[in-house]
């Protein structure tokens, strides 16, 4: 039962660890950012510990995953060293009927897209609350932008009927910065048609490093909930 704990905190844990059960010896492992692969990260670090699993190495998509990774004790090795990867395990701000996602509410989806795309099995991490019918219906989507485009950057997204801000720091005065030394643009669409599109539209303009759409990129969707006063985990 649930209980005193916080619902949504449990369903993560659930998820996370539904997730890291699925990850076999030998692999070769994405390890995506957020509070809910956090707890993934954890249960790999215990499974490590315990002999249950062996010789996993671990991709980061993020210092912060790569501090955990630490943290637990997990192996950690570079795009550079391998030439695939068999499992990644990632959060999402959004997830449609279509598995496609928003993400980038941690502003590292540069990285995410990156080692998400090259795992042969990208499973999704998600509390039932990022289930949406549409993307964009509760999420600002992300753009990274190098420092120096932001201003034309902004226009262009504005011309494409978006409404951009950018992201200010929590106890930190000024933007954002990302792993790479760049902006985050949040920007606010009525509607997105055709997700697909707008992710390329939006790639192309100059300065743009990436966005958080994630289209036909996640192969199985892990989602967190909560049914009779008990965690469960289901696949979508
Ligand atoms: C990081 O930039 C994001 O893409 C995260 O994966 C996403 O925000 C999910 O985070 P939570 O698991 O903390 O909700």
């Amino acid at each position: 039962m649930v209980g005193e704990n916080d619902p949504v905190k449990v369903m993560k844990q659930e998820v996370g660890k539904a997730a890291a059960a699925r990850v076999e010896s030998g692999m070769i492992v994405g390890l995506g950012t957020g509070s809910t692969t956090a707890y993934a990260i954890e249960f790999l670090g215990s499974r490590l510990q315990s002999g249950e699993l062996k010789n996993i190495k671990g991709v980061p998509t993020s210092f912060q995953a790569e501090v955990l990774a630490k943290k637990y004790g997990i192996p950690l090795t570079s795009l550079d060293a391998i030439s695939q990867i068999d499992i990644a395990i990632d959060g999402a701000d959004e997830v449609d009927p279509q598995k496609n996602l928003i993400k980038g509410g941690g502003a590292a989806h540069t990285r995410e897209k990156v080692v998400d795309s090259l795992a042969d099995m990208f499973i999704v991490v998600v509390d039932s609350g990022k289930l949406v019918k549409e993307l964009g219906s509760t999420f600002l989507l992300p753009v990274e932008v190098i420092p120096m485009a932001i201003s034309p950057a902004m226009r262009a997204i504005e011309k494409l009927g978006g409404k951009p801000e950018l992201r200010m720091g929590v106890k930190k005065a000024g933007p954002v910065v990302t792993d790479q030394g760049n902006l985050v643009i949040d920007v606010k669409f009525d509607k997105i048609d055709n997700p697909g599109e707008l992710e390329k539209t939006i790639n192309n303009i100059p300065g743009v490093l990436e966005n958080g759409l994630f289209v036909n990129v996640a192969d199985l969707v892990l989602v967190g909930e909560i049914v009779d006063g008990k965690p469960t985990v289901r696949e979508m």
